[in-house]
């Protein structure tokens, strides 16, 4: 195991440096998507466990690892119950958050499970409904009925978690990336059809092909599955503390 402070060894540098710090400012906002080779990340009943094998499973832990805080939708925890633990790699647990506006979070959900790792619930503003002893909750106004990313994460680096991982589902990290608030993604291809069920992003249409995002892009082989991670500070807005040399 790595002692702190040591250099990551090769090949993991390329994909895990860029993790430590941000290139835009002091946070660090990075999403992770499970996905089909024709873009879907759950069947159309929401079965997604589990679309990655086992090295891209052990990638996800990982970065549960290297982060201070998880975020995932309620849809997720309505259709998976996930844990959000770290289990297939050593490392630390990262604090659990699930943005509710609503209030539709079940209070049995695993997520919330007090096993000494903190619990952040966000919501809009005036929404109580009840909540197990232990976990905190960020309360922030919609705007149309969205709670904005970036308000998210500075209501999370106000509370000192700093290096954020959007863990899903689709609309969740599509949120985050039409509101330019990633600064990386990883998007884990297997080698699977699915043919139907949700897909990926669901972002505002673009025209014409030259109107795509295209971020900066390197692949690396998991196994049987492929890494494509992808740089996106070059749209990334600022929410922390902005870099002198910007
Ligand atoms: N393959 C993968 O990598 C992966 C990862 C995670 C999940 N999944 C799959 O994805 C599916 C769930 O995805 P999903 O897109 O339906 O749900 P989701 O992204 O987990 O949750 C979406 C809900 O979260 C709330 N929400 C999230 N961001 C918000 C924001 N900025 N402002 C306001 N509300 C926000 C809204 O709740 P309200 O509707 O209550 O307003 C929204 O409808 C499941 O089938 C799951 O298995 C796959």
């Amino acid at each position: 195991m790595r002692t702190p402070g040591s250099p990551i060894p090769p090949p993991w540098t390329d994909l895990f440096a860029p993790l430590v710090a941000g290139a835009v400012d002091d946070l660090m906002v990075i999403a992770q998507i499970g996905q089909s080779l024709d873009g879907r990340i759950a069947t159309q009943s929401g079965h997604s466990h589990y679309i990655n094998g086992d090295e891209g499973l052990d990638h996800l832990h990982r970065l549960r690892a290297v982060v201070d805080a998880v975020v995932i939708g309620v849809g997720t925890v309505r259709s998976d119950d996930p844990r959000l633990t770290v289990r297939r790699v050593p490392g630390p647990q990262p604090a659990r958050v699930i943005i509710d506006p609503q209030g539709r979070l079940p209070p049995t959900a695993r997520v919330l499970a007090a096993d000494g790792v903190r619990r952040i619930v966000v919501r809009a503003a005036g929404v109580h409904t009840p909540l197990p002893p232990g976990v905190e909750t960020i309360e922030l106004r919609p705007a149309a009925g969205l709670l904005d990313p970036a308000a998210i994460v500075a209501s999370l680096a106000a509370r000192g978690l700093r290096r954020i991982l959007v863990e899903g589902g689709a609309s969740t990290v599509s949120r985050f990336l039409a509101a330019r608030c990633l600064d990386r993604m990883h998007i884990i291809v297997a080698p699977i059809i699915l043919g139907s069920g949700a897909q990926s992003f669901a972002l505002p249409p673009v025209d014409r092909v030259e109107q795509a995002l295209r971020p900066r892009m390197r692949a690396h082989i998991l196994r049987n599955d492929v890494l494509f991670d992808c740089d996106l500070s070059h749209q990334r807005v600022v929410i922390g503390h902005a870099k002198k040399s910007m």
